[in-house]
């Protein structure tokens, strides 16, 4: 019978992110993964690290290359119909964030993972999670394996691995957390919003090197960055909108008129990939159920504004891996309290979102009153330096715990 300490379902930011930080401190897991490598390592998502984010990297010695090659940003503008006010991150707050698109930082883990003997089980599904329901305290960290997992393996074949925890980092779309919130005093809170984003990558020169987040009368563009060759565009859209009914001439319109400012015209290029991204808002809680967590996406999601969610998911395993390590260890107490550490900081996370999104997005059919309202809120926090701080200091995160035990 196979087994190990922490079984890892999700090879995303947080279920890499864990099975690290439980390596260095010497507790094992496998990393169970549906899709191939090469798309793990290829799927474009969003691009911006929270400083928290970036020192975790660096202190768990998964930074230089992040370091090498990441923009560093100390500011971002947002510009209203055609003007422009700098946030500027460093001077407000002493912190700054990186442009480094999620599918590096995910190169990066699994390459660490891979070279320190992890185990990572990519094309391999996970059938079915059993015997988590045994309270935490019981046996905690040793003797028995209670959890079973049963997989299929990439040749095809049935197998089963019996491990101490369970931990579902297998995003927005894990059919796992239902095992909670469909439990008595579990919930799941949600949220619709009546846009989306148009996302194109494109091979153009950037416009500038900080990022611009526009709103206009005829709605929100992003001007967001790849590298110096490459860049990542938003516009916003309807929810239903589909790639077919975005020409090429039709998104480089909507980008001038919601972005270009008199002295900055939005670079343009070869447009090579065009998608939607839905916005939606929800929370799973509690967070755990014996011996199973959820951890990132799987148990909440945000909208794309203010590209918090690689940071949360982040945020969750630096205090569920010194859980588990302590767990491991005999002392259940931290483990116990996983949902309590990190439910603040993820409301906090949906609160930035969710305020950001319709800080800056025209909601279609709204009423005047509420366009006015939107706008007069928007010219408060740009034109007050405490306005300025307070988005500044939210944008680049509240620190994440140290993840050492
Ligand atoms: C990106 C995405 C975001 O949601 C954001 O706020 C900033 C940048 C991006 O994909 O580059």
């Amino acid at each position: 019978m196979n087994t190990t300490e922490v079984a890892i379902i999700g090879a995303g930011p947080a279920g890499l992110t864990l099975s690290h930080l439980l390596h260095l401190q010497g507790v094992e897991s496998v990393v169970f993964e549906g899709r191939s490598r090469t798309e793990v390592e290829s799927t474009v998502r969003a691009g911006i690290l929270e400083q928290g984010t970036l020192d975790l990297m660096r202190r768990t010695g998964v930074g230089e290359r992040m370091d090498r090659e990441a923009d560093i940003d100390e500011g971002i503008d947002i510009s209203v119909a055609g003007n422009r006010t700098r946030i500027a991150l460093t001077e407000l707050t002493g912190h700054h964030v990186a442009v480094y698109p999620q599918h590096e930082y995910l190169i990066d883990f699994i390459a660490r993972r891979l070279a320190d003997g992890g185990t990572i089980l990519f094309n391999t599904t996970v059938d079915s999670v059993s015997g988590f329901e045994e309270p935490l305290a019981a046996n905690a960290g040793m003797g028995e394996y209670p959890v079973t997992v049963d997989y299929t393996d990439e040749s095809g074949n049935s197998a089963t691995l019996k491990a101490k925890y369970v931990i579902a980092a297998d995003g927005s779309a894990s059919p796992y957390r239902t095992l909670i919130s469909d439990t008595a005093g579990g919930a799941r809170h949600r949220h619709e919003y009546p846009y989306a984003w148009f996302g194109v990558l494109v091979n153009a020169p950037k416009t500038q090197k900080e990022l611009i987040y526009a709103t206009h009368p005829e709605g929100f563009a992003l001007i967001s960055t790849r590298s110096d060759s490459v860049q990542r565009y938003y516009v916003q859209c309807d929810p239903d909108d589909t790639v077919e009914m975005w020409s090429d001439d039709r998104i480089w319109d909507a980008l001038h008129t919601r972005a270009d400012t008199p002295d900055l015209t939005m670079s343009e290029g070869d447009i090579f990939d065009k998608s939607v991204l839905r916005f939606r808002s929800a929370v799973t809680e509690p967070m755990q159920l014996g011996r199973l967590f959820l951890a990132g996406d799987a148990a909440h999601t945000v909208p794309p504004t203010g590209a918090k969610g690689l940071n949360l998911a982040v945020a969750d395993v630096a205090q569920l891996a010194p859980g588990l390590v302590k767990a491991l260890r005999g002392d259940v107490s931290h483990l116990e309290s996983y949902t309590d550490l990190v439910l603040p900081r993820i409301w906090r996370g949906q609160h930035f979102s969710y305020w950001m999104s319709s800080m800056l997005h025209e909601a279609p059919n709204g009423t005047a009153f509420e366009s006015n309202r939107r706008m007069a809120e928007l010219t408060a926090v740009l034109e007050s330096e405490a306005g300025r701080r307070y988005l500044a200091e939210q944008y680049v995160g509240l620190d994440i715990p140290n993840h050492e035990v």
